[in-house]
């Protein structure tokens, strides 16, 4: 539940018609719940309607939930989240420009920690090295969180690696999948690309002022929206077989992104070292690293303890 239990009329009429469902809830019985009149009611109920949940109205029984929509509504899924600080306050869009941006922003206005910024399109979603990240409105997960650790600009990186440790976490939880990191921030499916991650921050020289972390997760893209990234990527929905309830992988993934955040906080970045190391792809082969300016080739050793990759070049040294 939103901290100090706070729910929006529409959440509290969608946790009604759940606790009944498939039964009706009396219009009388909501309008004592909420404190509110009948007018109110009905317009709440015609909002929810818009936003595509099918209720059904019957004279003297009331109101009754036939089915909810893939829509990521905080309504569909805040009510019951297990965090303390991912996901407590939430910004939804039906459409924007880069969730990356919307948060950048908000964290600069100080917005609460954990904030996330999610939204069902980008028009202008944004991934690594200033390409753009493409997908269709509904079908993934696009989201960014924003924090404000106590933390090195040196250290960020190591956020990037707990969001695809949490991507990893969630997708086995969820959906019994194995999934695997890969350097420096995907999430790896069979050797396709199913999650990217961008995070962004401002720092003064020592001090952090905030993270950003953008996760793009591929749900239910079929195999012609995927063209756009070659043969490189994959959905879940292409994987599993069959189309997945967006809401759900969400609450899931923001649980475990507070699990990992707070034991970041507790602990620093040693375990959250190890959980990398076992879900990483490559480790013990042989790959090649492009940087900005240099090119290194050599076998993957794992990362240092502050995130950085480790390679043994041939020559047998560590770089
Ligand atoms: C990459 O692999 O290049 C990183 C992709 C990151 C995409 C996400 S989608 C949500 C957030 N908003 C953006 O504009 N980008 C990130």
């Amino acid at each position: 539940m939103p901290k100090g239990g706070i729910m929006n009329p529409k959440q509290k009429i969608l946790e009604l018609l759940r606790e009944e469902e498939p039964g009706y809830v009396s219009g009388e019985y909501i309008c004592q719940q909420l404190q509110v009149s009948r007018t109110a009611i009905w317009k709440t109920i015609e909002s929810l309607r818009s936003d595509g949940y099918d209720i059904e109205a019957r004279p003297r029984l009331g109101y009754r939930l036939l089915t909810s929509p893939d829509i990521l509504d905080p309504a569909e899924w805040q009510t019951d989240i297990k965090t303390h600080i991912i996901g407590q306050t939430v910004r939804y869009y039906k459409t924007t420009t880069s969730t990356n941006e919307v948060a950048k922003d908000l964290a600069r206005q100080g917005i609460t920690e954990g904030a996330i910024i999610i939204t069902e399109e980008q028009s202008k979603g944004r991934g690594r090295l200033g390409r753009t990240w493409q997908c269709p409105p509904r079908t993934g997960l696009c989201f960014s969180v924003v924090l404000f650790p106590r933390a090195n600009p040196m250290e960020v990186p190591q956020f990037t690696m707990l969001a695809a440790v949490a991507v990893v976490k969630a997708l086995y939880r969820t959906l019994g999948l194995r999934a695997q990191v890969k350097w420096p921030n995907d999430v790896y499916i069979e050797g396709l690309k199913i999650c990217g991650i961008l995070a962004e921050m401002a720092a003064e020289a020592d001090r952090v002022k905030y993270v950003v972390l953008g996760i793009g997760l591929n749900v239910n893209q079929s195999k012609e929206d995927l063209v756009c990234f070659g043969n490189t990527a994959t959905s879940l929905r292409v994987q599993l077989g069959r189309t997945l309830l967006r809401s759900q992988i969400l609450k899931v993934l923001l649980e475990e992104l507070d699990n990992l955040y707070t034991l970041w906080q507790q602990e620093g970045f040693l375990p959250l070292k190890g959980l990398w190391r076992d879900n990483a792809l490559w480790i013990g082969n042989k790959v090649q690293v492009s940087g900005l300016n240099s090119n290194y080739q050599g076998t993957m050793e794992g990362i240092d303890d502050g995130g950085a990759l480790l390679l043994r070049l041939y020559d047998g040294t560590i770089k």
